[in-house]
């Protein structure tokens, strides 16, 4: 079975073993609802270049799944970017309800540091990863992400500053997790640092693309709402244009690349991973 198949059935298998109810329909509604799963590829890539089974990884991608469903669930709400589609279906508190969704979003977050346990690593590890998920999605990380965008929205102009000061918490600290999760599972603490600054660069690309994409494509094409700009989102696009956008796609990748080659790995998998994500179309 495909490496992804595989994961996508423990994915499953981790929200069925729960408490039968409401809650647990939305959770597994909006898990198993077609996400791109790039912060579990990157994790799987990264530990494939430090000669690990990427399968040691599968209850540590399982946790950040969970914890970016959750972040997407509680972002589409009526009090955030009120969207009404995600993932191609109708948004979880659509779907279900306001309640539902508050709720599916916790017992999602909540589950996770349950799933990194399983982790089949020794117990000092588990800890610090349980350490390093609280400090990168919680208020040190992507939840004051979160925070800076919502009051964004009533600001004047931003700097570019600022703008790169909200994509790297709100996006770039889960997506550096991933790698952090590589570096303690493949006993690589040392390469944590270089990790930060790469999975940083990583966050900041990949919500530029995300930027561009709200506004060139449609929401069918996308398979969510497109709504930055009725929400008056303040964004790497908005502020400096779409071709200085796309060009700073471009040079950030130029420092990707250079950033993993000081890494002693094999960085061929997250190289693929990451032209891809150049390229995307949603
Ligand atoms: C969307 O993330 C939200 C951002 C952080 C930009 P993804 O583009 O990874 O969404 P899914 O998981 O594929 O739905
Ligand atoms: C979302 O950014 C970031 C998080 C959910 C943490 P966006 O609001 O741009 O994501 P989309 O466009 O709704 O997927
Ligand atoms: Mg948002
Ligand atoms: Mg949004
Ligand atoms: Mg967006």
């Amino acid at each position: 079975m495909a490496l992804r198949d595989e994961f996508e059935k423990y994915l499953e298998q981790c929200v069925i073993n729960s408490i039968s109810g409401i809650t647990k329909d939305a959770m597994h509604y909006s898990l198993m609802n077609g996400g791109k799963r790039v912060r579990p590829q990157l994790l799987f890539d990264a530990l494939k270049g430090y000669g690990m089974d990427p399968r040691v990884g599968f209850p540590a991608a399982c946790a950040l799944e969970m914890i970016h469903t959750y972040s997407l669930i509680h972002d589409d709400l009526p009090a955030m970017d009120d969207d009404q589609m995600r993932r191609g279906k109708p948004t979880c508190h659509i779907e279900y309800d306001e309640a539902t969704a508050i709720l599916a979003g916790d017992g999602l977050l909540t589950k996770a540091f349950d799933i990194i346990c399983d982790s089949q690593t020794n117990q000092v590890t588990i800890v610090e990863m349980i350490r390093y998920t609280s400090q990168y999605a919680g208020v040190d990380g992507m939840i004051y992400g979160q925070e800076l965008d919502m009051a964004a929205q009533s600001q004047d102009q931003l700097s570019l500053e600022d703008i790169e000061t909200i994509d790297l918490y709100k996006t770039g600290k889960l997506l550096t997790l991933s790698l952090i999760y590589a570096a303690l599972l493949s006993d690589h603490q040392d390469d944590i640092d270089t990790m930060v600054q790469i999975g940083s660069l990583i966050g900041l690309q990949f919500q530029i693309m995300d930027d561009i994409l709200d506004v060139t494509k449609s929401q069918e094409e996308l398979g969510k709402s497109t709504s930055d700009i009725d929400n008056k989102k303040q964004t790497y696009v908005s502020v400096l244009g779409l071709e200085a956008a796309k060009q700073r796609v471009e040079s950030i990748q130029q420092e990707i690349m250079e950033a993993l080659d000081s890494l002693d790995m094999n960085t061929t998998a997250l190289k693929e991973t990451l032209n891809y994500l150049v390229q995307r179309s949603n």
